[in-house]
Parts: structure tokens; sequence; C-alpha cells
């Protein structure tokens, strides 16, 4: 099996439930079909970011400023972006190398490692500040990928700022620095003028593509593929899934199918949607998925301006480990969530617990077994359970947690939500009350208090 399998069983929801919300949006799904049908390069619709997977544009501008990027002596890239200019890289990144990433030290030649720098923050920053000055010894070893759709967040250009004049000045003004930095940015973004002045590397968002759903831009291709990432795959698996999710049947459109569901069950009251992924290393998908699902919904108004407060609250379990910290709240509280099992069977790559145990007697059945069952027996349980206590959920069976499987779960999510904010009746692809926080920022840094 190479394609995500959805099962909905037990979403206790009737088929003709489904069948008629679906039928609701058929001219929806037509829409995002004739999008995908258009040919090169157009972004003129909010929707057109289903294009960016088939866009050899996109691609061959990304590939080529990588291929001048990489050299033998690239070490670190530091993506320095918020929200939807870094979540979505960090989700790829996370479940492609693995939450122990950072212990493992890269060797000249090798895969350069993605250290992200996203907040303000003195501890992170002075951290890696730190790290640099121990771990680089020239600025070829070190590339800034500073990511901006707007170009003018307050946390990303003050990261930024910080570190280009560490590097300045710990490499005494040597001009390598400059070229150790690429910046993606809108073509139109005072960033984008002031970069071209500097003589920076430059890389372009399409216009009508926002943070969340840029993750198929030179947003998350530019640094994944200098990291050695299989970006193709990621993109081949995205393209797969967009084929699906622009089916009119909704037995054959995971996408459709999802956001009917959780629509359903917001009606009926569940107010959280519970994303559960069985494989740790995919807790960063759930975050980029939290920013996809918290800021596309969560709207004041509808469309046509009457006010509605829409929201669904993402959050992100990770079995097993949150069954030890919300199994309780979960099985025990209120019955106001609707769940997405998540989960790709890993290769057991032979770590077995041993026959013989220091402790024979404390945990028994597991001597002999493979750590993968034992994921797999919890996970079923974890089911059995959800099915004993009447809580709804659905299943994403992911065949591996490679770039083709993450490449068709990010598509999968990002159409899922535009079907789900039509259904809604919102616009799922602004955020006004995060533009307000913005300015009020900028308005106190600039004018004081
Ligand atoms: O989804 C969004 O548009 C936001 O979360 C932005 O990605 C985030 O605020 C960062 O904005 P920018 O890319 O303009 O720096």
């Amino acid at each position: 099996m190479k394609e995500m399998k959805l099962t909905y069983k037990d979403a206790l929801v009737s088929w003709d439930d489904m069948w008629e919300t679906a039928y609701t949006v058929a001219d929806y799904t037509r829409h995002l079909s004739d999008i995908a049908g258009e040919q090169g390069g157009r972004y003129e619709e909010p929707e057109s970011s289903i294009n960016l997977p088939v866009d050899a544009e996109i691609y061959a501008a990304v590939d080529a400023v990588a291929e001048r990027a990489r050299t033998t002596f690239l070490k670190y890239i530091i993506v320095v972006g918020i929200g939807g200019s870094n979540l979505g890289t960090k989700a790829v990144y996370d479940g492609i190398r693995g939450t122990l990433d950072p212990f493992f030290e890269p060797d000249r030649g090798e895969t350069p490692k993605i250290i992200f720098a996203d907040t303000t923050s003195p501890r992170l920053l002075g951290d890696l500040e730190v790290f640099l000055e121990r771990s680089v010894e020239v600025p070829k070893e070190v590339l800034i990928n500073i990511v901006s759709k707007s170009g003018t967040t307050t946390e990303t250009i003050a990261d930024f700022e910080v570190l280009y004049s560490f590097l300045e000045k710990h490499f005494k003004g040597d001009e390598d620095v400059k070229k150790s930095v690429v910046v993606t940015t809108d073509r139109d973004s005072a960033l984008w003028k002031q970069a071209e002045e500097k003589g920076f590397e430059l890389l372009a968002v399409p216009k009508n593509i926002g943070g969340r759903y840029s993750v198929f831009s030179a947003v998350g291709l530019f640094p994944l593929l200098l990291a050695g990432i299989n970006v193709k795959e990621m993109l081949a698996g995205a393209r797969a899934m967009r084929e699906r999710c622009i089916q009119s049947d909704v037995a054959k459109n995971p996408a459709l199918s999802s956001a009917v569901l959780t629509y359903l069950h917001n009606q009926r009251g569940a107010s959280i949607s519970n994303t559960f992924f069985f494989n740790p290393h995919l807790e960063s998908v759930g975050r980029w998925y939290r920013q996809l699902l918290g800021e596309s919904i969560g709207k004041k108004y509808a469309f046509g301006g009457e006010e509605v407060n829409a929201g669904i609250t993402p959050i992100i379990s990770i079995g097993s480990t949150d069954l030890h910290s919300m199994a309780q709240l979960y099985f025990g509280g209120p019955k106001d969530k609707f769940t997405t099992f998540v989960y790709a069977p890993e290769e057991s790559k032979g770590i077995v617990v041993p026959h013989e145990s220091v402790f024979p007697m404390l945990a028994q059945g597991i001597g002999g077994k493979e750590v993968e069952e034992i994921m797999g027996a919890i996970f079923e349980g974890v089911k059995e359970a959800y099915k004993k206590n009447g809580l709804p959920f659905i299943e994403a069976s992911l065949p591996d947690t490679n770039e083709y499987a993450l490449g068709q779960f990010l598509q999968w999510k990002m159409m899922e939500m535009m079907y789900l904010a039509h259904l809604l009746n919102i616009n799922a692809f602004d955020q006004p009350d995060v533009e307000d926080y913005k300015r009020e920022t900028r308005r106190i840094l600039h004018e004081g208090r």
C-alpha cells in the first residue's frame, strides 16, 4: 500500500448524512477540480495552492538556488520564520529526520541539518550563538534562510538581524556571510526590495498563497531540498492526493469525507478536533495542522458579514505518551471532541525487547516482542476503548512516514480545510486577527506604549 487510507466506520455518522452534506458542496468540488485543471503557474484563486505540487517553474527556481548554495562545507541551515513560514518545513523535516536528529552531528559532505528560529527569545538566540560559535569555522558552513511572506513580521526580522550581525562579527566582516543568506518572500514586499538592494539571493512566494498553504512553494521546498529531503517524492505524494481530493464522490475523496465528518460533529457540539498521532516523530506535523485548522476556521465573521465566532479548537495528542496525561480527560470528560487517529506502522529495525528480561514479572507479554508490535497493540487497544466509550473517530492509515506519505498527508489536510471552511461559509485563507496583533506590536515598538 502506497496511498493513505481513510477509515470512517467509527465516525458515528450515517452514510446518508455524510452523502447529503457532501452534496451541498458539489459546486465547490467542481471549483477545485477546475483550478487543478489550470495550465501553468496561475495563482489567481486562494485555492490555487493546490497547483504548487505540479509547478515545474517553482521547482526549477528553488533547485537553481539550492544548487548554488549546496557546497560540501554546508552543515547548518537556519530557517528564520514563524507560523506558516516554518511549520510546514519543520513538519516534514522532523517527520523524516526524527526527534533525535539534533544529537547527530553532521560531518562535512553529509546532508546539512536544519535549525529553526521562530519566536524571539533571548534563550533561543543566545544558545544558537553559542552553538554557532562552537560549531562553524567558515561562513560556508551555515546558511540563513529568512522566510516571511509579508516581509514585516517582527519576530522574523528581529531574529534575522540578531543572527546576521552575530555572523558578521564572528567572521569579522567576511564577504561570504552575505552569500550565506537566502530570502524567501512575496515579490511585492518591502523585504524583497531591500534584500535585492543588499544583493541577497531571493526566492518568491506566489501572491495569493497564504503562509499555512505554502509548504509546497519555495517556503518549504528550498530548505528541505537543500537539507537532502526527497522533495520530488513529497510532491508526487501531494499530487496523488490532490487527484483524490477533487473527486465528486465523497467515498473516494478523503478531504471531503473528513471535512464533512468534522463539520457534522461540530454541528452536534464537538468543538475540539483531536489529531492523535501514533508515530511520535509526527508531532510537528500536528503542530502544522494546529495552525491550519486554528487560523483557517477561527473566524469572527462569515462570508456576508454575519458575526458567527466560528472555530474548532485543534489539539494534538501523541501516542502513547499522551495516554498517560490526557486519556482520563478523553474517556471521562466531556464528549466535545472528534478524533482523527494517524498511524503508520514502522519498520521494526530489529528493536526487540529481550526474552531474558531484567524485570520479568513487571510488564508481562512483552519479552521477545518487537517494539513496533507493542505500539501496534497499544494503538488497537486505544481504538477499542474509544469504541466502548462511544467516542467518534476516523483513522488515517499512512503507508509509511516517508516523503511520499507526508506529501499526501499535508495535501489532504489543506484541501480538507478548504471544504470545511466552505461548509461553514467562512474564509479559510485570511487571518485578520493575527494581523491585528502584528499591527499593534509594530505600533508599540515604534511609538512606545
Ligand atoms: O498563516 C499565516 O499567514 C500566518 O501564520 C503567517 O504565516 C505568520 O504570521 C508569518 O507571517 P509572514 O510569513 O508574513 O512572516
